[in-house]
């Protein structure tokens, strides 16, 4: 059977049971400040389990990719060193929401392994939750006499708080979970060593596959449970281990999901898998990480310096050392694997398919770039390692010189370290990584109490499309401390604020009642939930409020919202339909926008784009709003969908001229185009391989744009006195570079006739020609040119000339080279000696050196002084 036909088996198997087969979510996640990356089928529905939302079915399926690189679930360091362990994989799950229970859960999971894939029960064991009397949880018995009407008593094994209570995160949903556990050794080491006593203890043969959890608890943030307004099913199965179980491989890389990409790794390489231990864990890193880096980049997450993007980062460097140590490989071959990796997922995510030239530059780019720091960061490690490690310990002032100058994440570091037997000091290494600025851990972090419940009623309508004020009552609401500030979170039971997404800023504005006023600082999303912060709680949150959006911001951030989908159309025309949106900024004050575009735009492209945005605004396009679009009906209407972004079944179609923009957007939009008013690109850069980033400013913004610019060019034609400004700019430049000719001439002209009259001074002494003078020269290298010309044309000299550049007296001492090895005469040590009359300081060559000083007063001094040094 291979992997394809596994999971296609699954989902057929719960549609069969009455489940609908639902799409993976993407593996980035927003608008949830606990997790950054999807770590299990489970994340999508966290809100129904708490029951936040209402499920639309109660029962449902889906493989869903997951990342387990950060957070509570990582797993990081075991991938590739063991066979079992990935970044990436991909969990099939069945849900119940409310629904059927332990019963169903655990018959199907039974009917589903021994009849569909026809795993032996010789082979299964599973665990049971055994209770926990410190969280006053009680033995699953119900699950333990599930289990019994399928399975020997004795394969039925307890396991504790650890490994059969499952949680999302420190907070969130969570149950008792009983696990599926397959034996995959040899008949020979199943007598000589019982299964049972290897059940949950890393044996690389006797592996978890299925988890059945039965979610009936939230876990609140000060450490209690409390009981869920319904019981529901969540299982997650490793599809990477089933397929191994039922391939009967001795490793998940042995599987079709990697074969393919470890062979492409030897053909590259040309070193074979099996030879040699670490070669082998550097093709199984290969295999596994190349997952991981390609579809957070498909799903929106580029590499990057802070938060998700520098998990994949550091996911990506990771592969590239593995394979410039172990496979002796010193060019990009990770993005070489792509097309392998978008081939073998063409029929369950073939969106892969479509975006690979672009996931391919990104990482072929990235890797390009950790590859030129690469080797010197190694060597850098090589000899810090011979000299300066104490008791196996390397400072960690050292490990973040690696982080900062060559990009070696600290796990990195940390990996090569220990292949040695050496660690880094890491507290030391956190406290300097603490004190340098860290952005992303400031953005991101957040810790919030309990929701306390005000009214039931968890559903926030949103009515701001049609309306900026209307009544509210407060639902629920909680303290939170956000980037060090006390505030408070309220949620509505309806809400004309827009809550930041899809680039667009939240609403802010206030709220009012009878007797109090508060102000929105922003509207945020978390999960499904709209969130409004302000700055205190209520005195009277049961009372009726009246929301107030703040119009004029709305309208400004409205405004570049609608010019944003107006230039995305723009561009596609003007560069190609190549171009995608990967990611924007919409905010009262300028639209930012970032899309695939492998150059710059030139000034004409620019113009253009420029161009067909006014045009549209002038045509003055009617806003065609379409809400409750199911989503395949969107797609073939051709609305411009974006990768990573989660839609439901029905979505929003926003078009601006069927034949032009076409977008499915939750944004808010002009109703038509006139009210945009003016479109102004004002830069256009790069952001990362094979991406570019336009701002603009529309409307209002744009006219004090163009005000200001007007003014600034009225200004100079008021002061040149001109109306054709760039003939007169030119004409004082080729003026500027007269004078400027003139000037050198009079100057060397100067110089000459002071180089005739020093000549003149100049004194002969024990075959020494001497000229001690000081002169008046308008810069040091007037006098450095000055000096070399007497010391070539007058044999023997020894010259010294005290000056004032500026209000500094400055001395310079020239002498010839046969009297520099003669008499070993020195330029620099004189005038170090004479310096000292001038309260300065100097040095140079042994013919020519110079010296600055700050007193005036003792230049006559130093001059004698020379005299005195002949
Ligand atoms: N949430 C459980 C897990 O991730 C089962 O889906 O293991």
């Amino acid at each position: 059977m291979s992997s394809n036909s596994i999971r296609q088996q699954f989902l057929d198997f719960f549609a069969s049971k009455g489940h609908q087969i639902v799409p993976s979510a993407p593996i980035v996640v927003k608008n949830d400040p606990t997790l950054m990356f999807t770590n299990a089928g489970m994340n999508q529905f966290k809100d129904l389990f708490l029951g936040n939302e209402v499920p639309k079915y109660k029962r449902v399926a889906d493989t869903q990719k997951c990342l387990r690189v950060s957070g509570k679930h990582n797993d990081l360091e075991e991938v590739g060193v063991d066979t079992y362990h990935h970044t990436m994989f991909e969990m099939l799950g069945n849900w119940s929401f409310g629904d059927y229970f332990k019963t169903e859960a655990i018959e199907w999971a039974w009917e589903l392994f021994t009849q569909v894939y026809g795993l032996s029960p010789e082979s299964l064991y599973v665990t049971v939750f055994e209770g926990d009397a410190s969280e006053n949880l009680a033995f699953d018995q119900d699950a333990k006499n599930e289990w019994k009407k399928w399975i020997a008593e004795d394969r039925i094994l307890l396991g504790n708080k650890k490994d059969n209570f499952w949680e999302m995160g420190d907070t969130g949903p969570c149950g008792p979970c009983s696990e599926i556990h397959v034996d995959l050794r040899s008949d020979a080491e199943r007598k000589a060593v019982d299964a049972r006593t290897l059940v949950n203890n890393d044996h690389p043969q006797v592996i978890e596959i299925w988890n059945l959890v039965f979610m009936e608890f939230n876990r609140k943030s000060d450490g209690s449970l409390e009981n869920l307004p319904a019981k529901h099913v969540d299982t997650g199965m490793g599809f990477e281990r089933l397929c191994r179980a039922i391939e009967g491989k001795a490793s998940n890389y042995d599987t079709d999901v990697f074969m393919l990409l470890i062979r492409l790794v030897e053909e590259k390489t040309g070193k074979a898998y099996g030879k040699e231990e670490k070669a082998d864990i550097a093709m199984r890193v290969l295999a596994d990480h190349i997952r991981t880096i390609s579809f957070a980049i498909l799903d929106g997450q580029l590499p990057s310096n802070n938060g998700a993007g520098y998990v994949i980062r550091r996911i990506l460097r990771r592969a590239v050392r593995y394979y410039f140590t172990f496979l002796d490989r010193k060019e990009p071959l990770l993005f070489q694997m792509i097309p392998t990796l978008a081939e073998g997922f063409s029929g369950i995510f073939p969106e892969m398919k479509a975006k690979l030239a672009f996931i391919e530059n990104v990482v072929r780019e990235e890797e390009l770039g950790f590859l030129r720091t690469l080797e010197n960061g190694l060597n850098m490690i090589a000899s810090e390692k011979s000299i300066h490690t104490k008791e196996n310990v390397l400072s960690g002032a050292f490990a973040f010189k690696l982080y900062d100058e060559c990009g070696f994440p600290i796990d990195l570091t940390n990996l090569i370290l220990s292949e040695d037997g050496i660690r880094v000091d890491l507290p030391e290494f956190n406290r300097l990584l603490e004190a340098q600025k860290d952005r992303s851990r400031k953005a991101t972090t957040q810790s919030s109490g309990d929701w306390i419940i005000v009214r039931p009623g968890d559903a926030c309508e949103f009515v701001g499309y049609d309306t900026l004020e209307t009544e509210v009552h407060i639902t629920r609401m909680r303290s939170v401390k956000q980037k060090n500030k006390d505030l408070i979170q309220l949620v509505f039971d309806r809400t004309p604020f827009y809550a930041e997404s899809g680039g667009q800023v939240g609403d802010t504005g206030f709220i009012q009642s009878a007797n109090e006023k508060i102000h929105i600082l922003d509207t945020q999303k978390e999960n499904n939930l709209v969130i409004h912060i302000a700055e205190k709680f209520p005195e009277n949150p049961e009372a009726a409020f009246v929301a107030h959006v703040d119009e004029i911001k709305r309208r400004d951030t409205t405004n570049n919202h609608s010019a944003t989908h107006l230039m995305h159309a723009a561009l596609r025309q003007v560069l190609g339909t190549h171009v995608e949106q990967k990611g924007s900024l919409v905010n009262p004050d300028h639209l930012r926008f970032d899309f695939s575009h492998f150059k710059g735009m030139s000034k004409e492209e620019v113009r253009q784009v420029e161009r067909i945005v006014n045009e549209k605004i002038r045509e003055n396009i009617q806003l065609d709003e379409r809400r409750s679009v199911p989503i395949e009906e969107a797609k073939k209407m051709g609305a411009m969908a974006l990768f990573g972004e989660k839609y439901g079944e029905e979505v929003r179609v926003i078009t601006f001229d069927a034949n032009f923009s076409r977008e499915l957007c939750g944004g808010t939009h002009v109703p038509a185009t006139g009210q945009i008013g003016m479109f102004k690109l004002s830069s256009e850069s790069a952001v990362a391989a094979g991406v570019r980033r336009i701002e603009a400013i529309t409307g209002s913004k744009a006219e004090a744009w163009m005000v200001e610019t007007e003014e600034t060019l009225q200004e100079l034609k008021d002061l040149l006195k001109s109306k054709d400004l760039s003939k007169s700019v030119e004409r004082l430049m080729n003026e500027k570079a007269e004078l400027e000719k003139k000037l050198d001439l009079l100057e060397s002209e100067k110089t000459q006739g002071l180089k005739q009259a020093l000549k003149g001074k100049v004194i002969q002494q024990n075959g020494v020609s001497v000229l001690i003078e000081r002169i008046d020269i308008p810069s040091v290298d007037q006098l450095k040119n000055l000096s070399f010309q007497l010391k070539n044309e007058i044999p023997n000299l020894f010259c010294v000339f005290g000056t004032v550049l500026g209000d500094k007296p400055f001395l310079s001492v020239i002498i010839d080279e046969d009297l520099v090895k003669e008499k070993g005469w020195n330029a620099g040590s004189s005038v170090k000696e004479l310096a000292k009359e001038i309260k300065g300081g100097g040095g140079g060559q042994a013919f020519y050196a110079t010296a600055g000083g700050t007193d005036i007063s003792g230049l006559e001094t130093a001059l004698n002084k020379a005299k005195t040094l002949i």
